[in-house]
């Protein structure tokens, strides 16, 4: 049997209960031979014949219902901290080895509380996993994903995501529902928040960075959560930007920008897929076989579980494609769901469905096999109480090192949209400082959507932030003004009274942190009620004014991006949101945030994103004529690009070179740029490299993202930044669903953002 290390007595009976039981049931020569060895150092190879042999010795030993039941993950009550019931419906369900995995507990207590009872109770003591949506931190909330991005840091999203891991399981959680890698192109979308923004190859970056910062280089550690890329797949695509909506897309869109993220997760090593609720080209993604059988499992190589999203099963009843329960259950399953969320359709339907022939043993097993090894990576085999360490509990949660970190990455996912008159920064010793706008005393917005684990009382509000930023001298008056959604001016003169006393005023203004997340689409996405009103009237005052976005999506902002001269993107930052938007307010910190979305002019714009393809008309070619494809009442750019973000320094990108014009299939193309400081501050900018295929058998996007490179320049230097390209990275999906690249003429851009590029060509042999 496999080494136990007891923490304590009532795990030291755990342990016996397990092996004796395990023992009893199944014993042969293979667990003695694998019990000898188990104290000695193993190779991987070795390692990974000794889990084998422990699972499928403990699948040999498991009835029917018992398999079924660790397919089946139900709620659990914060409740239940003390003996669960043994009588009620779950105490039942868990006693018969019934239930695989708990969701939405967390806690010590808790969670030591149903671990216990399904260990100690169960006759095979398998051990429970313990899921949460741990989205951007746990108790120190990080900045939402989408703001993550904007860092373009992937050094930093990893470690948020380790800090995030460590106080995860410093409450007993063992698993998270992240990252959320779903490709957002549709602002409208309330999701668009929890994940990477519109571009395919970024996405995967941090796809790649924020499962190695959940999973670690060991799952074992106490330290560690199986992380689970969600959601599977397409669902950012939702028609219209309603949540939960159809998507109907090409195969080649699919596998060129949606599957990527998935595919780069995996190969992180992710530990579970979560399928999603939206159908995808008529067929839902939580019973398409094709998506989760050929492409995650077989063409990917994926041999972690996929564990449906909440209810996702019962929802195929829904969608009309499922007749009922049973068939929801038999759809799912053989799709290759493996772990039912919620509905307690695989508890109530697979036995009947395996003694019909309808589901085969050989799939239960599959998925079974999948749902055990991942227990068994995290080590819960080895110690149930693995993640129940209440010395842990009490000092991994909060702390200093966490908090630096995720002011640390606050302060490099601002974006600054514009400074025209260089308001910014400000001195620390100006006179008079009017804080105003329903977003500057919201602790609760700092945290933003999926962040429920935190604390608002742990948040610093932007009030807070400039208050301890400020010099003792400097007097700093406050004012609401309105409230977010509101349409009253009752508060407007409060406001106005405070901006004509002082030198210089910043509003914050945007959504409230709980207009993003799930089933938060909105269909204007306009600065919601009177703010941008209030900012009228404040700005007729003559007074220096900055405006601070509080938002966890790209809104419609055309007026103030015209009008108003300093305009910050502070997303929602999280526990640190005041303390960083104060450092680059007051100059500690020169922004260097880049959009991971482009900004729309307006809802008609959406779906709008830098890397379309290009029409038989583009309008750049002949901007005069009306037979363009164009609008004849907006234009057709981003009021802000993707990419793009300011400083307070300056950046001139020159000299770009190719190391050859033409590239043979096994050879690297080195292209360089050089970058200078052109301002007087040290500054970090974020070089950017997209391609265009020319001319291919199916039309290529006029701009796609394949490197990037975050550098920091002191005044006045120059650094030369080489990226280098591979056929590889030319590829795309054909007619017949090849991966290939075409020879042919190829564009190169280098720039600070999608728009603004220098460009060079070269040929594909
Ligand atoms: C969401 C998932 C989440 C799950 C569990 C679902 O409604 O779509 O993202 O992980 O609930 O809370």
């Amino acid at each position: 049997m496999i080494a136990l290390k007891s923490t304590n007595s009532k795990f030291t009976f755990y342990k016996i209960v397990f092996l004796s039981a395990l023992l009893a049931i199944s014993f042969h020569p293979l667990t003695a031979e694998v019990s000898a060895k188990c104290s000695e150092p193993v190779g991987q190879e070795a390692a990974k014949t000794k889990m084998n042999a422990f699972i499928d010795q403990l699948i040999n030993s498991m009835t029917l219902e018992e398999k079924i039941g660790q397919l089946n993950q139900v709620g659990g009550s914060m409740a239940d901290t003390g003996p669960i019931n043994p009588v009620s419906a779950q105490g039942q369900e868990m006693k018969n080895g019934g239930v695989g995995a708990v969701l939405n507990i967390w806690g010590v207590d808790v969670v030591r509380n149903y671990q216990r009872f399904a260990v100690e109770n169960s006759r095979l003591h398998i051990p429970l996993m313990f899921g949460l949506d741990v989205i951007h931190g746990m108790k120190t909330i990080f900045p939402i994903p989408l703001a993550q991005a904007a860092s373009w840091n992937m050094t930093a999203i990893e470690k948020a995501e380790r800090l995030a891991a460590v106080e995860a399981t410093a409450t007993g959680v063992n698993w998270v529902f992240a990252p959320m890698v779903d490709i957002a192109r549709d602002p409208r979308w309330g999701r668009i928040a929890e994940g990477g923004g519109e571009d395919t190859y970024l996405s995967s970056q941090i796809a790649y960075a924020r499962v190695k910062g959940f999973q670690g280089d060991d799952l074992s550690k106490n330290n560690t959560v199986a992380a689970c890329a969600k959601h599977y797949v397409g669902y950012g695509a939702a028609i219209a930007g309603r949540d939960y909506n159809t998507v109907d897309m090409s195969l080649q869109l699919l596998h060129d920008v949606y599957l990527p993220p998935f595919k780069s997760a995996v190969d992180a090593g992710v530990a579970t897929i979560m399928s999603a609720f939206n159908t995808l080209n008529g067929v839902p993604a939580s019973g398409n076989s094709y998506l989760i059988r050929q492409v995650l499992k077989n063409e990917f190589g994926f041999y972690g579980f996929v564990d449906s999203d909440a209810g996702a099963i019962l929802e195929l009843m829904a969608h009309g494609y499922a007749a009922d329960r049973a068939d929801a259950g038999r759809l799912a399953i053989n799709a290759g769901v493996d772990m039912d969320m919620g509905t307690g359709i695989y508890a109530g339907e697979l036995a009947g469905l395996i003694k019909n022939g309808s589901v085969s043993e050989k799939t239960l097993d599959d998925a079974v096999r999948r749902i055990l090894t991942v227990k068994y990576k995290l080590g819960l085999f080895d110690d149930p109480y693995r993640y129940c360490d209440k010395k842990k509990e009490k000092k991994d949660l909060l702390t200093a090192e966490h908090r630096t970190a995720a002011k640390d990455l606050a302060r490099q996912s601002i974006v600054l949209l514009k400074n025209d008159q260089h308001i910014l920064p400000i001195s620390k010793n100006i006179r008079k400082i009017a804080v105003i706008g329903p977003l500057v005393d919201a602790k609760n917005d700092m945290l933003g959507c999926w962040s429920f684990t935190g604390d608002k009382k742990d948040a610093v509000s932007i009030l807070d932030g400039i208050k301890s930023a400020v010099s003792p001298k400097t007097a700093v008056l406050y004012a609401k003004g309105c409230d977010v959604g509101s349409t009253s001016t009752g508060q407007f003169d409060d406001a106005l009274k405070i901006a004509a006393e002082a030198d210089l005023v910043v509003m914050a203004i945007g959504e409230s942190g709980d207009m993003t997340g799930e089933a938060h689409s909105r269909a204007d996405i306009s600065i919601p009620g009177n703010q941008e009103e209030l900012v009228r009237r404040i700005q007729a005052t003559g007074k220096p004014l900055v405006i601070l976005l509080a938002n966890g999506r790209p809104l419609t902002i055309p007026w103030l991006a015209g009008n108003v001269s300093t305009l910050v993107e502070t997303w929602f930052l999280g526990s640190e949101a005041g303390h960083a938007i104060a450092d680059v307010l007051f100059g500690d910190y020169n922004p260097s945030g880049k959009l991971p979305v482009s900004f729309p002019v307006s809802v008609g714009q959406i779906p709008l994103y830098y890397s379309e393809c290009s029409t038989g008309r583009p309008l750049a070619e002949d901007p005069g004529s009306i037979f363009r494809s164009r609008y004849i009442d907006s234009p057709n750019d981003a009021l802000f690009p993707f990419g793009y973000g300011l400083s307070y320094t300056t950046f001139q990108y020159s000299n770009l070179k190719l190391s050859k014009p033409e590239l043979t299939t096994d050879q690297t193309l080195e292209v360089s740029v050089d970058i200078t400081n052109t301002g007087s501050r040290q500054g970090e900018e974020v070089a950017q490299l997209y391609i265009r295929d020319l001319c291919a058998s199916v039309c290529q996007p006029v701009k796609v993202l394949k490197r990037f490179e975050k550098i920091a320049l002191n005044p006045s230097e120059t650094k030369t930044v080489t990226f280098r390209l591979q056929q590889e990275d030319l590829k795309f999906h054909n007619a017949e669903m090849k991966w290939v690249a075409e020879p042919g003429d190829f564009m190169i851009y280098v720039g600070g953002n999608s728009k603004e590029v220098l460009q060079a060509s070269f040929k594909l042999l």
